[in-house]
C-alpha cells in the first residue's frame, strides 16, 4: 500500500494492513511525522493547533494497543522541543526512527532472553503472529522461537489459524516458514487435543498490552489457550518489549477491548459463512490474568511472579 499523506497511514492502522502493537506504534510516529510535514502554518500556534488534529486522528485508528498512545505521547513531547516549525518537522522525523530503532533492538534483546526458556527439540504452540511484520523488527513470539533457532536448537512451531483475521495462518506460517521453522497450522480449537496429548512443551504469545499488576491483553483466543496450558502443566509465556507495558492501568480489565466488525466472523475474506443477517459478535482482544503467565519476557530481562513488584523493578532499569 503506498500512502500519500498521513490519512492513509491511519487507515492503514484502522484496516490493519499495518497490525501488531509495536509495528502499530512505528507506522503511527512515521505517520505523525509525515502529517507534520504537511503542515502549512506561520506561527507555533496554529502548527501545534494542526498538529493536535494529527495525533487525534491516530488515538483513535486502534484502542488496545498501548504502543499506539505511547508513540503518540512521545511525538507529542518532542514537538514542544522545537525552537521553530522547520526544526520541529525534523525533531519529529528523527524521533520516529529512534521509535523504529528502539523496537528493533528491544525486539532482537528480548528474543535472546527468551531464548533461554527453549530447550532443543521443544514444540512451541503460537498464537497470532507476533513476528517482524508484527514488529517492524525482529519479532517477539517469533523472535524468541528465531533466536532459539540460531542458537542451534532445534523447535518445532504449531500455529493456531486465529480466527477471525487468520494472522497465524496468513503470517505466522509464511513468516517461519522463510525462516526455515518446521510450522503445522491448527485451528484454533485443536489447540486443547494437542496439548492433552502431551504434544507441546510451551505456548509464546506476544502483548498488545501488559497492565501493572502483568495482567496480558492479546489476541482473542489467548486466554482459553493460557487457562488449557496450566491444566495441562505447559509453561505459558509472554515475550513484549517495556513499550507494551503500561503502568497506568492497574489490571487487564480497565484496557480498553476492541469491538471490530461483524462481518469479519460472518465471513472469510468476503465470503460469508454464516446465514446473512445473523447476529455476531468480535471483540478483537481478551485478558489473561496474570496468574495464568509462568515468565513474561522482555529485552530488560524475564519476570515472574510477583508480577506487580517485578514490573516497576524492571521499569526503574
Ligand atoms: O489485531 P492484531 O493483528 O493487531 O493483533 C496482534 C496481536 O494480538 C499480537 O499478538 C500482538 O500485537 C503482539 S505483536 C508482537
Amino acid at each position: 500500500m503506498n500512502v500519500a499523506n498521513y490519512h492513509d497511514v491511519v487507515l492503514a492502522i484502522k484496516e490493519m494492513r499495518v497490525r501488531g502493537a509495536p509495528a502499530i506504534g512505528v507506522a503511527a510516529a512515521y505517520g505523525i511525522a509525515l502529517g507534520a510535514q504537511g503542515i502549512k502554518s506561520r506561527g507555533k500556534a496554529e502548527f501545534f493547533s494542526q498538529f493536535e488534529q494529527i495525533l487525534q486522528a491516530f488515538s483513535t485508528s486502534r484502542p488496545t494497543a498501548v504502543n499506539l498512545f505511547r508513540a503518540i505521547g512521545r511525538m507529542r513531547k518532542i514537538a514542544a522541543t522545537g525552537s521553530t516549525i522547520t526544526e520541529m518537522k525534523e525533531i519529529l522525523i528523527n524521533e520516529a526512527k529512534r521509535i523504529h530503532q528502539e523496537e528493533i533492538e528491544a525486539s532482537r534483546r528480548l528474543s535472546q532472553v527468551g531464548a533461554e526458556l527453549i530447550k532443543d527439540g521443544f514444540t512451541i504452540l503460537t498464537h497470532c503472529n507476533a513476528g517482524p511484520l508484527a514488529t517492524a523488527g525482529y519479532g517477539t513470539a517469533l523472535g524468541v522461537i528465531k533466536a532459539a533457532k540460531e542458537q542451534g536448537k532445534g523447535v518445532n512451531v504449531i500455529a493456531t489459524e486465529t480466527r477471525p483475521l487468520l494472522q497465524g495462518a496468513r503470517l505466522t506460517t509464511w513468516e517461519l516458514r522463510q525462516e526455515n521453522i518446521p510450522v503445522t497450522l491448527v485451528t484454533d480449537s485443536m489447540a486443547g487435543y494437542f496439548m492433552h496429548q502431551g504434544k507441546i512443551d510451551c505456548v509464546i504469545v506476544g502483548a498488545d498490552r501488559i497492565a501493572a499488576n502483568g495482567d496480558v491483553v492479546n489476541k482473542i483466543g489467548t486466554y482459553a489457550l493460557a487457562v488449557l496450558a496450566k491444566e495441562n502443566n505447559i509453561p505459558f509465556y509472554v515475550a513484549a518489549p517495556n513499550s507494551t507495558i503500561d503502568f497506568s492501568v492497574s489490571s487487564g480489565d480497565r484496557v480498553p477491548i476492541e469491538e471490530r466488525n461483524p462481518r469479519e466472523v460472518t465471513h472469510i475474506q468476503g465470503i460469508p459463512i454464516a446465514p446473512e443477517g445473523v447476529k455476531a459478535a468480535n471483540p478483537a482482544f481478551d485478558v489473561t490474568p496474570h496468574n495464568y503467565i509462568s515468565t513474561i519476557i522482555t529485552e530488560r530481562g524475564i519476570i515472574k511472579e510477583p508480577y506487580e513488584k517485578e514490573l516497576k523493578k524492571i521499569a526503574r532499569g
